[in-house]
């Protein structure tokens, strides 16, 4: 049996694009490992992880078990939960959004809170973890490649491929899709159609995705 772990960042259910390509990508990925893979799942969007817990959790790490504070405590036992459920699945699935150019505020609490932990601190080299299948579907609402007026604006994804890849050692695929606001921004009308193209490519990037996941679990 296998397990993945889904985590979704957006702080909207309704019509999300991470969520949406989130969605697609589990579902294929159940579909090739079969119906009794665990999904294991990490809800940051809606229901975000406490925001003081990472200062407190890293302040505990210089404080004796035996002496630290019950909030202390209770930092380090969030941040070894998160820790858990990354280490113990065979796949990883992060819905990101981008957000006033930079990284999901949710998105970084969590990273900083698996980052105190003894399984994802970034002093372990080679990581504990590397080689861990990995994917990051992103979504934008503007466009960002070069040639744009925003181009070198985002200012999330490298940051974000630098803690996964770099940092944690995992075989990251990265599914991202731009222009997410064209179909409700006047402004962008005559970008609706290549926005329409850009998701279209990232719900069939997840399908492809998942087939070739089930050859890397094997292997
Ligand atoms: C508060 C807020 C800030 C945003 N900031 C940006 C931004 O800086 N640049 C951009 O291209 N899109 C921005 N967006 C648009 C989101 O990136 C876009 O809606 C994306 O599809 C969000 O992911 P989701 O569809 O999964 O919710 C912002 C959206 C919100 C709600």
């Amino acid at each position: 049996m296998s397990t993945v772990f889904r985590l979704d960042s957006s702080i909207r259910v309704e019509g999300s694009v991470t969520r949406a390509v989130a969605d697609t990508l589990e579902k294929a990925i159940v579909a090739e490992l079969g119906d009794d893979t665990a999904v294991i799942r990490r809800e940051i969007g809606t229901t975000p992880l406490p925001s003081d817990a990472w200062a407190t959790a890293a302040f505990a790490g210089f404080v004796a078990p035996e002496q630290r504070s019950e909030e202390q405590n209770q930092a380090v036992a969030l941040a070894e939960e998160l820790a858990a459920e990354v280490a113990g699945a065979d796949a990883l699935i992060l819905g990101v959004p981008f957000y006033n150019w930079g990284v999901s505020q949710h998105f970084k609490t969590w990273a900083d809170l698996m980052l105190t932990t003894a399984d994802f601190n970034a002093g372990n080299v080679p990581p504990k973890h590397a080689g861990k299948p990995a994917y990051l579907i992103i979504a934008r609402g503007g466009g960002y490649s070069e040639g744009t007026p925003k181009f070198g604006w985002d200012h999330a994804t490298d940051w974000i491929k630098r803690v996964l890849v770099d940092v944690w050692g995992f075989e990251l695929e990265i599914i991202e899709t731009e222009l997410t606001l064209a179909e409700v921004t006047p402004a962008m009308a005559g970008l609706v159609e290549k926005a329409r193209e850009n998701l279209a490519a990232s719900h069939a990037a997840a399908e492809a995705h998942a087939k070739a996941l089930a050859g890397k679990i094997a292997a």
